[in-house]
Order: structure tokens, then sequence, then C-alpha cells
């Protein structure tokens, strides 16, 4: 995770994003703490990437990269204003003992690419290259699945779809269940996720628009934003622990839970 010191919206790459509407720095830390504190508190180890000034979207560390296995694929940002983060990241990877792969093509890491089970859901449309889907699959050599975002409110996968049991291994990987907002994809991906997932929780629009599934779950906890009334409420009917966290100020910036979060999965 990045503390938000610099949080600011000063240019705009996303329709969250106003410049013109007034942000709140101290507030957007204090919400960020709670997520933090709240990682602690279900046992989670949690590391930190020092805050660049000048740098405001960092504390979405979701872009930085996408790692499995000690192995980190290095982001490469398709706006200019967030080009400086991906070799920061790598810097950042390569201190802690992950072996960076250097990036081809364009691609904005866990925020596009998300692990369910033994396959990689990959999304396009708006960030991420289909290249990149293909270097991906290249680097970890596991079945990548392409799905094209239609939406531009929901530009990163990790906004229209969440991944409920990030198991992996045995058992894990074939309960392994996501919910999602179908109407952020296009048809051929709608058809892949009834097919592969007809469990799926489906969310309402209505939950998808206050980011409901820019979410992270341990398999039974999983945090949402509390406006994402009736995601909560499919949760509990399906065993799982809603933990509710306020994000609102990140979400000027267009990011929440998930956004702020970056899995760091190292050598079994
Ligand atoms: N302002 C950032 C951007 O538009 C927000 C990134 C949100 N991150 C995410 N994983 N969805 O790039």
């Amino acid at each position: 995770m990045c503390r938000p010191q610099h949080f600011t919206v000063s240019y705009t790459i996303n329709p969250w994003m106003e410049p013109a509407n007034p942000t709140d720095t101290a507030l957007a830390v204090r919400q960020w703490q709670t997520l933090y504190d709240a990682y602690l508190a279900l046992g989670h180890e949690v590391e930190l990437i020092d805050p660049i000034p000048g740098l405001p979207d960092m504390v979405y560390t979701a872009n930085g990269g996408f790692l499995i296995d000690g192995v980190a694929y290095g982001a490469k940002f398709r706006f200019a204003e967030r080009v400086p983060e991906g070799p920061a990241f790598m810097d950042w990877f390569r201190a802690h003992g992950f072996e960076v792969a250097e990036p081809e093509s364009v691609n904005e890491g866990e925020g596009d690419f998300l692990l369910v089970g033994d396959v990689i859901l990959a999304g396009s449309g708006f960030r991420s290259t289909d290249d990149s889907h293909r270097e991906l699959s290249q680097i970890f050599g596991q079945e990548v699945v392409s799905l094209t975002l239609v939406d531009p409110r929901f530009y990163h996968l990790d906004t229209a779809l969440a991944v409920l049991d990030p198991v992996e291994g045995p058992g894990g990987v074939e309960h392994a269940n996501i919910a999602y907002l179908p109407n952020a994809f296009d048809e051929r991906s709608q058809r892949i996720l009834a097919e592969r997932y007809p469990d799926a929780i489906r969310v309402s629009d209505a939950d998808g628009a206050v980011f409901g599934l820019n979410s992270a779950s341990d398999g039974l906890n999983v945090i949402i934003s509390p406006r994402a009334k009736g995601f909560e409420a499919q949760l509990r009917a399906r065993g799982y622990n809603p933990i509710l966290i306020d994000l609102s100020e990140l979400l000027l910036g267009g990011g929440g839970i998930k956004c702020c979060t970056l899995e760091l999965r190292g050598r079994a």
C-alpha cells in the first residue's frame, strides 16, 4: 500500500476525476488508514512503498504491477501523468526480493489483471492492451482470459469484477468464485463470464456505480464500500462477512479499496 500523503486530483484521466472539486488530503489519509488497520486486524502483512511528491495516483498501488510466485510483471502506464510510477514500483519489487519482468506493452497491473484460481482474468478497452495479455501469458505460463470493458466509469477490471475466493492451490481453484457488474462488459465477455462462473454474484448497476466491486476478499471477509447495500446483502446471503470501509475521498480520483491494494504473491 502507499499512504496518500500527496493525494490530490490535479488532472483528469478517468470520468471520476474533476480537478475543480476540492480534495482533502488529511481525510484521504485517515480513510486510507482505516483500510490499512483493517488488513492488519484480519491478520495480513502490509508492506508500504514511499509516496513520491507529484505522483498523486501512487496511492492506487494495484496498478503498480502484477505478481505471482515471486515474479513481478511491471506496469507501463497508459497516461503520461502516471508513467514514472512504473519504474518506482519495479525498483521497490527488486529491493524486496521479487524478480521483475520489464513490460513491453502498456498495462496497469492488478488494476486489469486478476488471478482467479489458476486463471488470470485480464481487462482491456481503456488501459491495458491486448498485447499485454499475451505478454502476461508468456511470463506466467498460465491461462489468460481477455475481457473487454465498455463503460468509461469502469475503466479497470478491478472496478467491475471482484475475486471472492483468492485461494491458490487444491480446493481453492475449483471453488474460486467472483462478483461482477455485467453491464461493464461487452457481450462476448458477458458470455464468457456467465459460462465460466455460473454461480457468480451479479451486482446491480447501483452498487457498481458506487464502486462496490472495488473490494478485497480473503475468502471469508470481504472489504467493501458501505454504499454498496445490495452487494452487502448478496455477500451475507452467501456466507461471506462484509466489512464496510468508506474511501469516499479516494473515489474522487476514481479509486477504491482494491485500487489501494496490490497483492504481493511471493515464492511458495
Ligand atoms: N486516478 C487513477 C487512474 O485513473 C485511479 C486508479 C484506480 N486504480 C484501480 N486499480 N482501478 O489511473
